[in-house]
């Protein structure tokens, strides 16, 4: 594959839209072809899957269902959006991958790690980013920064004991997976952050 693949990875309210946005500036100034998209979501299918995935209205939802449907959408998408853009040669902004699934899913909702692995190494096949960015900021601080969850969005409504344990799992997979996920300090000024994300990439010769 031509391209290089960087997903972001944190909690709700880390700043990673914004971090994305500030890299695909940076890298649009550099002349780097290069794609933005996210999870869930990110192609029409897969945009479809999402609203019901997130549908506040859908409260019933089982948590297999949910993590069914978070594999299914980002089955679709890489096959619509990244794979294609990767073969163009593109670097592939990704907001939240497979480790989203691992810490909403499996620490946030309780699901079995070995359970979430199968269906989203069937959903993937295998294929890995080459780096993922864990923008490392507690929920209690996210959510002060960002004024509270979104009342429609029935992920941010699932309450701070929730939201923490994802931190805590996210914690747990940084150990698990050191070659894979890189931390990044986010208690500074959102430029500190993208400037310690650039350093990041161009240490991994990635930008
Ligand atoms: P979004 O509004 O994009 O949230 P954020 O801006 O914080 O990324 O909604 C995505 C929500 O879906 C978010 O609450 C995290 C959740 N999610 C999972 O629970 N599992 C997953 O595998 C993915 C990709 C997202």
């Amino acid at each position: 594959m031509e391209g290089k693949f960087i997903t972001f990875e944190g909690c709700e309210g880390a700043g990673k839209s914004t971090q994305i946005r500030l890299l695909s500036e940076y890298l649009t100034k550099c002349g780097v072809a290069h794609t933005v998209t996210r999870e869930p979501g990110g192609s029409e299918i897969s945009e479809a899957i999402r609203r019901v995935i997130l549908n506040g209205k859908f409260t019933e939802m089982t948590d297999e269902c949910e993590a069914l449907l978070y594999a299914a959408a980002r089955a679709q998408h890489l096959s619509d959006t990244v794979l294609p853009a990767l073969r163009r040669g593109e670097i592939v902004l990704c907001d939240r991958y497979i480790f989203s699934s691992f810490a909403y899913q499996g620490y946030g909702r309780g699901l079995s790690l070995p359970f979430l692995r199968d269906i989203n190494a069937y959903a993937i096949q295998n294929f890995m980013p080459d780096v993922t960015l864990f923008l490392n900021i507690a929920p209690v601080q996210a959510f002060a920064r960002k004024h509270g969850a979104d009342e429609n969005d029935r992920i941010e409504q699932a309450g701070e004991a929730f939201h923490q344990r994802v931190y805590e799992g996210y914690l747990e997979l940084l150990q698990k997976y050191p070659e894979s996920m890189v931390s990044i300090d986010c208690s500074g000024s959102k430029f500190e952050t993208h400037g310690r994300i650039v350093e990041t990439l161009r240490r991994r010769g990635i930008v």
